[in-house]
């Protein structure tokens, strides 16, 4: 930390890790072999982003959530060459949530997030300083990053071995990097900020007693209420933070985190050791969507079709060198999106906007419900739904919005805006 900020050095480079027992597999990772750091921002403080590509291939560092000018989001067009070393100097100017980065270089982007590029971004503000939320890393505040991955026989990832056009999924589900992980836990409330890291799978997270847990924020902000869930569904790029009351179980319990078929995502042990659990605040935020903004004009729609090699957005595939929306800065717009189904139904399609935090106005003409009433960067569209989006960009430049199945964003389902 001096006068210029505060400066984090981040190195996308390769090397190898032992996922399973005395093999080494090869990976890309920032700052390490593997994944990456978690970077904490305050709101208010002014952040140097210096990075490095040490890898052998270009790369791009792109801040998915996170309000920056669209020069230094690291979309396609900011490509780092093998060697080059970029600054982004911003002064972060949103609220308390948990965002994340990855690489987003044409062409390269979704085999080398499989490979292992994905890093967290943790922004705290006056607001959540002040909350009594669990908040010590690593003892009751965990970061959980879900991705699946596919093995070759002498357990390698071979991304070009295993690509689908339609998202290419894994039979083994790796969390923060580690193959079969438990998680110790003190007898208290624990804060888990879930991420999908995934290329492609949708999870679905619930506990294995069938007990409800307390969602608390979305992709960029906390809910203004902890909200009562049984289950939360994420597609690929979305985050959300829950809280679990582990002061009700006993340490012989078996609790896990199981998906929508029974199969257990990640098992607790729960440590003896009691601990005092206070209760949640009851307000954690005064995010809504305001009259005004429900009364805007829809001016931007946004068609997604297609499976495979065949999606697109308004009957378009992806052109760098072609802008498809302008916006002024700091000026509200409704986006509609539509997801027009095919002769074979369809899919769901998680769409993701660079450069802001959106709120979603309606679903279906409808209220969201209350998991999705905060701060959104991803959502997902199933086939024939209808949603709006209020959108403002407080920054200028170019920003990516795409389909975040990342081989969906490979084969074109992807546009350009210019906020001006
Ligand atoms: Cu996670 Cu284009 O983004
Ligand atoms: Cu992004
Ligand atoms: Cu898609």
């Amino acid at each position: 930390e001096n006068e210029k900020g505060i400066v984090y050095n981040i190195t996308a480079q390769k090397g190898t890790t032992e996922i399973f027992d005395g093999v080494q597999t090869a990976t890309y990772g920032y700052n390490g072999s593997f994944l990456g750091p978690v970077i904490r921002l305050t709101e208010g403080d002014t952040i140097k982003l210096r990075t490095n590509n040490a890898l052998s291939e270009a790369t791009t560092f792109h801040w998915h959530g996170l309000d920056v000018q669209g020069a230094g989001d690291g979309g396609p067009h900011q490509l780092l060459q093998p060697g080059e070393t970029k600054e982004v100097e911003f002064t972060v100017n949103q609220q308390a949530s948990t965002l994340w980065f990855h690489p987003h270089p044409e062409g390269a982007t979704a085999e080398q997030v499989y490979n292992g590029l994905a890093g967290l971004i943790y922004v705290e503000d006056e607001n959540s300083k002040n909350l009594a939320l669990p908040n010590e890393y690593g003892v009751n505040d965990f970061p959980l990053v879900f991705q699946d991955r596919e093995f070759s026989n002498d357990k390698q990832l071979d991304y070009q071995a295993v690509l689908n056009e339609d998202g290419t999924l894994g039979d083994t589900l790796l969390i923060n990097g580690t193959l079969n992980p438990k998680l110790t836990v003190r007898k208290e409330k624990i804060r888990l900020r879930l991420l999908n890291g995934s290329n492609a799978r949708e999870y679905t997270f619930k506990l294995n007693t069938g007990d409800k847990f307390q969602q608390i924020g979305t992709d960029g902000g906390l809910l203004n209420k902890p909200t009562k869930l049984t289950e939360i569904i994420l597609t690929t790029g979305e985050r959300a933070e829950i809280v679990v009351d582990f002061s009700k179980y006993k340490p012989s319990e078996d609790i896990a985190i199981i998906n929508e078929n029974g199969a257990v995502l990640l098992p607790f042990k729960i440590d003896e050791q009691k601990s005092n659990s206070v209760d949640l605040p009851e307000t954690l935020n005064n995010y809504a969507v305001t009259e005004e903004e429900r009364n805007l004009p829809v001016t931007k729609k946004i068609e997604l079709f297609g499976m495979g090699d065949m999606v697109t957005i308004n009957g378009k595939k992806f052109d760098m060198n072609r802008i498809d929306f302008t916006q002024q800065q700091g000026e509200t717009e409704i986006w509609e999106l539509y997801n027009k189904p095919d002769m074979m139904g369809g899919m769901t399609h998680p769409f993701h906007i660079h450069g802001t935090q959106f709120k979603i106005v309606s679903i279906d003409g409808k209220e969201p419900p209350a998991s999705l009433q905060g701060w959104k960067d991803t959502v997902a569209i199933q086939p024939k739904q209808t949603i709006k989006l209020a959108v403002k960009f407080n920054n200028k430049g170019v920003y990516m919005f795409h389909c975040h199945i990342l081989e969906h964003e490979e084969n074109g389902m992807m546009g350009q805006v210019e906020v001006k």
